[in-house]
């Protein structure tokens, strides 16, 4: 036709703004990005910041999200900034970020980092931090969480948004009980796992195969816990219960009680609470917003 012309193909606007970025995207940033996705977050609105050039590739290919080498102006605007580095990687990876984030809701998994240290660092006072443990890879972590004076309701929902598919999550009333929390549970897979190596160990010795010891192991781990939390006795009562004077788990405990394992147990959680502590002291003191970058005297992880 004379005089007709090809429809003109307008730009369509298919930009989708991040609403979310990771700083640091290894094991934990994965866990909890692999949630969001599951719960039906779209890849595009997930920004993650990660140094390390196959991680990166790792997390672009597992998540399709964005995955960045290094802060820059996609941060400005976005509304939540995760952060997930080492505690020793804080001071380093707040500084290229720090003149981005500051009217976003900061919400820290580090351990140690405080509170004050992320307001200093980041500028916004809208904080919340947050202490997951590995379940959370499968969905059955427990968080401890606190927030800021500065975060509001709507900052805590968007946090329990974010950890809410990573399995349990408790409100704290004060950031010191963040300490503890990590020591109890942030810390505590790996006791559990050194409960069942030594049963696996065990095993072994009494002509058992790894395999048959770590399957016992593992349904024992499961079938106790199982169990304690549908009841409504004490883990105390529960343990009386199978330990009748003179029989098997009695020689049992006794051992351990002449070796003071308890004691000795308890004693270990104390020192991993106080290792969090100077975490804190050792790690937190990020440089103040807007300070300009400089080489990371921390050591790398
Ligand atoms: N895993 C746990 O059980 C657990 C539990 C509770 C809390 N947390 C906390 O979660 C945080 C992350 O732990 P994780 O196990 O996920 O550690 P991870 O696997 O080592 O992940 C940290 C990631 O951050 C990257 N990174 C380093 N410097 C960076 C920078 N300047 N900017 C952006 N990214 C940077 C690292 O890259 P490179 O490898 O190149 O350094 C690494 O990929 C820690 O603070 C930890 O305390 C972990």
């Amino acid at each position: 036709m004379i005089g007709s012309r090809p429809p003109t193909l307008k730009p369509m606007n298919h930009f989708i703004r991040p609403e979310i970025a990771f700083v640091g995207g290894g094991n934990m940033a994965g866990a909890l990005v692999g949630g969001l996705l599951k719960g039906g977050r779209i890849p595009a609105t997930v920004l993650m910041i990660e140094p390390d050039d196959r991680q990166r590739a790792r997390l672009a290919l597992q998540f399709g999200v964005l995955a960045l080498p290094a802060a820059d102006d996609h941060l400005a605007g976005v509304p939540l900034v995760v952060w997930a580095v080492k505690p020793q990687s804080f001071a380093a990876a707040a500084r290229p970020c720090a003149p981005f984030v500051a009217d976003a809701l900061q919400l820290s998994v580090m351990a140690g980092i405080r509170t004050d240290a992320l307001v200093a660092a980041t500028g916004s006072a809208r904080v919340v931090r947050a202490m997951p443990n590995t379940p959370a890879l499968v969905g059955l972590g427990i968080t401890g969480l606190f927030a800021t004076p500065g975060a509001t309701a709507a900052d805590r929902a968007a946090a329990e948004s974010v950890l809410g598919a990573s399995g349990e999550l408790m409100w704290l009333a004060r950031e010191s009980d963040l300490d503890a929390v990590t020591a109890l549970s942030g810390s505590g897979p790996a006791y559990v796992y050194y409960f069942i190596e030594a049963m696996i160990q065990a095993a072994g010795e009494m002509g058992l195969t790894v395999e048959q010891g770590r399957r016992l192991a593992l349904a024992t781990f499961a079938g106790a816990t199982a169990l304690a939390r549908q009841s409504s006795d004490s883990p105390a009562v529960l343990r009386e219960r199978v330990t009748s004077k003179g029989g098997t788990t009695y020689a049992a405990l006794m051992s351990l009680d002449n070796d003071a394992v308890k004691s000795a147990f308890v004693r270990a959680l104390h020192a991993a609470r106080e290792r969090a502590r100077t975490l804190g002291d050792e790690f937190g003191a990020a440089a103040p917003q807007g300070a300009s970058a400089a080489p990371d005297p921390a050591p790398r992880p």
